[in-house]
């Protein structure tokens, strides 16, 4: 029996082991990690994150070839194949900082492995890492030369949070970077012949370690791009009176460029994209390459602008002022689907109104009020250090109350901003809603889901992203 371990039970090592665990029942899978609550959560009928379908995937396997383990050492002593699929964050000091990738959790457990290894084994990068990471992985591997023999791969994984087990089902492809060797191609094999459970072999790419490494920084930087490409457009739609989502849909039907990822929004935000852009960003400036850089940055600047013209037209709609306000906020994961609220827009939509002294009233089915509060007293680059790691204690910010539902969270509110798109945000009552509001009921749609002529037609000002303003909005312009 093929044992695996991975090292990291984070949104990435839990979901995609679950699955090669499910698709594989000949490989025994232990997902290891130094944190105690969450193997903890993996191990009860709580898991640790919110993921569509991912409960089922892991009672049909927990226990049977599917363990969650904080004994890191013995699963990596025991493992064949070591996945190490650690939290890769922004530095927040010393060199790089705020650009390059830390790779101290990375380091830490390659030593580890160096150290309690006895037997081969073949080294899987699945967490996103700078590209020529595999070089210094093998070094600190080696290190202390035992004799033992260590292949390095490169897996990134492409899964998106809200789909990650439809993603893992269905992949638009594998990737397997190895050396170009006998030995690393034996290696690369032996990694494809678990994904070839259940992924077509057509749909597995096979590459050299750089390409691996380098391709999805890549691949976040060109999905982020899109999106800042459509939100840029978006002002400038605002400012013609053209309407983005015609834009979009009359752009994206040219087959060179499609229809996905042309949503107009106030932003994107996740663990990934802005990091693996800065660290992309860092790695050109380290390679000589400074226009290529600022380039990338920005698309980082674009994201920024739209969080910030968003608040801007909050506060200059609400006759420039929204201090001892009350502002509902629809919504604080960064996407739907999900409870993850790393680096997600409405942090710094929700600074930028406290900024400006808003009360707010916070609603998100899977955000909890512990969360929201430690997102919102937090420095910008620390929410990807785990808490266990960097202990913190979080400031409660007083204008900040969280509630439990949308209706509660708009009573008596001067205005809402809808910022994540749950589906249970289109088809709220409007109309309660707006009864119970203060008057003039202004509606900030920061993802373009509710029916803005609807919402009008009921009494609302509103506001939806890149779609011709009302008469009000015009008359208040907001200066970016
Ligand atoms: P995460 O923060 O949810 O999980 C990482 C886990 O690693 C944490 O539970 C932490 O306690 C554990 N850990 C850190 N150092 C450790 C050590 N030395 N030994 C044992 N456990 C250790 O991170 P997430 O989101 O799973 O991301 C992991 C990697 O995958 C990152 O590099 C990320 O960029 C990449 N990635 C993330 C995606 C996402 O959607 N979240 C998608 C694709 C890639």
């Amino acid at each position: 029996m093929v044992k695996i371990c991975c090292i990291g039970a984070g949104y990435v090592g839990g979901p995609t082991m679950a699955v090669i665990a499910l698709k594989c029942p000949s490989v025994e899978v232990a997902v290891v990690d130094i944190s105690v609550p969450r193997i903890t959560a993996w191990n009860s009928d709580q898991l640790p994150i919110y993921e569509p379908g991912l409960d089922e995937v892991v009672k049909q396997c927990r226990g049977k070839n599917l363990f969650f383990s904080t004994d890191v050492e013995k699963h990596v002593f025991e493992a064949d194949i070591v996945f190490v699929s650690v939290n890769t964050p922004t530095k927040t000091r010393g060199l790089g900082a705020g650009k390059a990738a830390d790779l101290t959790y990375w380091e830490s457990a390659a030593r580890m492995i160096a150290d309690v290894s006895k037997s081969d084994k073949i080294v899987v990068e699945k967490s996103t890492v700078p590209v020529k990471t595999a070089e210094a992985i093998e070094k600190i591997l080696t290190h202390n030369s035992k004799g033992i023999k260590y292949q390095i791969l490169s897996n990134p994984e492409f899964l998106a949070e809200g789909t990650a087990i439809q993603d893992l089902f269905n992949p638009d492809r594998v990737l397997i970077g190895g050396r170009q060797t006998a030995e690393g191609l034996k290696a690369i094999q032996a990694l494809k012949d678990v994904y070839a459970h259940w992924v077509p072999e057509e749909n597995i790419i096979t590459t050299n370690l750089w390409s691996a490494e380098l391709s999805k920084l890549a691949a976040n930087a060109f999905l982020a791009q899109r999106i800042s490409s459509v939100n840029a457009m978006s002002a400038l739609c605002e400012a013609t009176g053209a309407d983005v989502a015609e834009v979009s849909y009359a752009v994206g039907k040219d087959t060179r460029i499609g229809p996905k990822f042309l949503n107009s929004s106030v932003g994107f935000g996740g663990s990934c994209f802005q990091k693996d852009i800065l660290n992309l960003v860092y790695i050109c400036e380290c390679n000589g390459l400074p226009e290529v850089a600022e380039y990338w940055k920005q698309v980082i600047k674009i994201n920024d602008y739209q969080k910030n013209r968003f608040v801007n037209r909050i506060v200059a709609s609400m006759f420039n002022t929204v201090a001892n306000k009350k502002v509902a906020i629809l919504g604080f994961a960064f996407k739907k689907d999900t409870g993850d609220t790393r680096e997600t827009p409405a942090i710094d939509v929700c600074k930028g109104l406290l900024g400006d002294k808003a009360q707010l009233s916070i609603y998100d089915p899977q955000v909890t009020e512990d969360q929201i509060q430690r997102d919102l007293s937090m420095n910008k680059f620390d929410w990807d250090h785990p808490l266990h790691l960097q202990p913190m204690s979080p400031t409660t910010v007083k204008q900040v109350h969280c509630v439990w539902d949308a209706y509660e969270a708009t009573k008596d509110s001067h205005a809402v901003c809808v910022l994540t798109e749950w589906d249970e945000f289109k088809n709220l009552d409007f109309q309660r809603i707006y009864d119970n509001m203060q008057k003039p009921a202004f509606f900030f749609d920061g993802r373009n889901i509710v029916d803005a002529n609807k919402l009008r037609e009921i009494g609302f000002i509103v506001y939806s992203i890149g779609k011709p303003l009302d008469a009000w909005l015009k008359d208040m312009p907001a200066i970016a």
